[in-house]
């Protein structure tokens, strides 16, 4: 038995009710960090928010429109910062979602904040609007690293902005980014010790991943930023697994932590399959309509995006419905990342097919994966490095 089993079981399962998500996204930062390729863009003048809140509620009618009757039971501000937006606008948001869908009386409401003391003085006026989680893109706990990953915070204001979170929210989680250029696994445990004091319920800690082409990716194939070599990848990864177990925060996804019954119950309903209505420039859903799985994905730029929704009621440039097969990869793609595993059966119902036994065989030899006792198929600790390869195998 691994810490992933008994008292790490998840307080929800897979099959528990369906979930309904929905993902609102708040395209604007105020500045760009090297790292990162999430659609999000930097304006020069102000932000016409009233315009947007009326293009989101005009998107959030017609998706809803396409998929009456749920009951939303997680609702993800991401961005993007949404931040930067007015309390006022977030709470316009809100209400278009209960002006469509039923609203669960225990919906998990989370905001993406980044800690800068002006951002974190909206924290308040947010809470009032509904929101009752709060996700912090910390990154680092060292000014120098800050810097480098372009953030406009320093360390102390990240954790002022963690101590306001916490007097203010009831539950909130901050994200790190480690592996990052010379980082010893000394110096990440220190550091990740350092946050865990800080930590409530719940924290993200994601590997560096040189993104193409980001400013970070241009560096790197200049051979002027080096990332961890597979072994010292391998030590942070489970220096981070050790330390955040026996803190009481076990992963229960590759990047994620929490005390049982505390994850994000948002990131669940991806992770687990169930639907979500994709909101903003950009923004992925996943719709079961008349039986089939819809992929969904709106226009990326914002400008073109609210003129869009302006003229057509939405901004969707993309709505496939997927195959059986698709839906199977996918299924196996999310649901490996989670401690949990996946259900095989499930996969057999939505593939067609079992998944095959000689390939789960080879990997169960080779310790990468392994069958819990309740019959569900899931990565072990040492194959979560390999994900994508076990996925890879697996959906072939
Ligand atoms: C949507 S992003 C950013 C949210 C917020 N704007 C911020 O920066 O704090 C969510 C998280 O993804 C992580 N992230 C973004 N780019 C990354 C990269 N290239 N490698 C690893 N983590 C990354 C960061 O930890 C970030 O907080
Ligand atoms: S990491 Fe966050 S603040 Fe930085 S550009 Fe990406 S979304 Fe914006």
């Amino acid at each position: 038995m691994d810490n992933r089993d008994s008292p790490r079981a998840l307080s929800a399962h897979e099959s528990d009710p369906p979930q309904f998500g929905v993902y609102i996204h708040w395209p604007f930062c105020l500045s760009k960090c090297p790292y990162c390729d999430f659609n999000s863009h930097v304006r020069r003048a102000e932000i016409d928010e009233p315009r947007f809140v009326r293009a989101f509620a005009s998107e959030i009618a017609t998706t809803a429109a396409r998929a009456p009757g749920r009951t939303v039971s997680t609702i993800f501000f991401g961005g993007g910062t949404p931040s930067l937006m007015q309390p006022a606008t977030v709470g316009a948001i809100l209400d278009a979602v209960a002006r469509r869908w039923r609203v669960a009386p225990d919906v998990e409401i989370t905001l993406e904040a980044n800690p800068t003391s002006v951002e974190a003085s909206r924290f308040r006026g947010y809470h009032t609007a509904g929101v009752n989680r709060v996700s912090l893109g910390v990154q680092s706990l060292d000014d120098r690293v800050l810097k480098e990953l372009g953030r406009l915070h320093s360390a102390r204001e990240a954790i002022e902005a963690v101590h306001i979170a916490r007097s203010v929210f009831e539950r909130y989680s901050f994200d790190l980014i480690y592996a990052r250029p010379q980082q010893t696994p000394q110096e990440w445990a220190d550091e990740l010790k350092q946050a865990l004091r800080e930590a409530g319920e719940h924290l993200s800690l994601y590997q560096l991943t040189i993104e193409p082409e980001t400013p970070f990716a241009a560096l790197h194939a200049a051979g002027k930023l080096s990332v961890p070599d597979d072994d010292t990848a391998r030590a942070l990864y489970d220096t981070t697994q050790d330390i955040c177990a026996a803190h009481g925060l076990p992963a229960y996804e590759i990047s994620n932590h929490a005390r049982p019954g505390a994850e994000c119950r948002h990131n669940l309903v991806y992770w687990r399959m169930h639907e979500y209505a994709g909101i903003g420039p950009g923004a992925h859903g996943r719709l079961d309509i008349d039986g089939d799985r819809h992929a969904t994905a709106t226009e990326k730029r914002p400008e073109s995006w609210v003129s869009r929704v302006e003229q057509e009621g939405h901004g969707l440039v993309t709505d496939e419905v997927l195959t059986r097969e698709e839906t199977a990869d996918e299924f196996l793609l999310m649901g490996l990342r989670l401690a949990e595993g996946i259900d095989p059966q499930r996969f057999a119902a939505l593939a067609g097919r079992p998944l095959d036994a000689s390939r789960i065989a080879a990997l169960r030899e080779n310790g990468l994966v392994e069958t819990t006792p309740a019959g569900r198929l899931r990565v072990s600790l040492p194959g979560f490095p390999v994900l994508d390869a076990v996925v890879a195998d697996l959906a072939a």
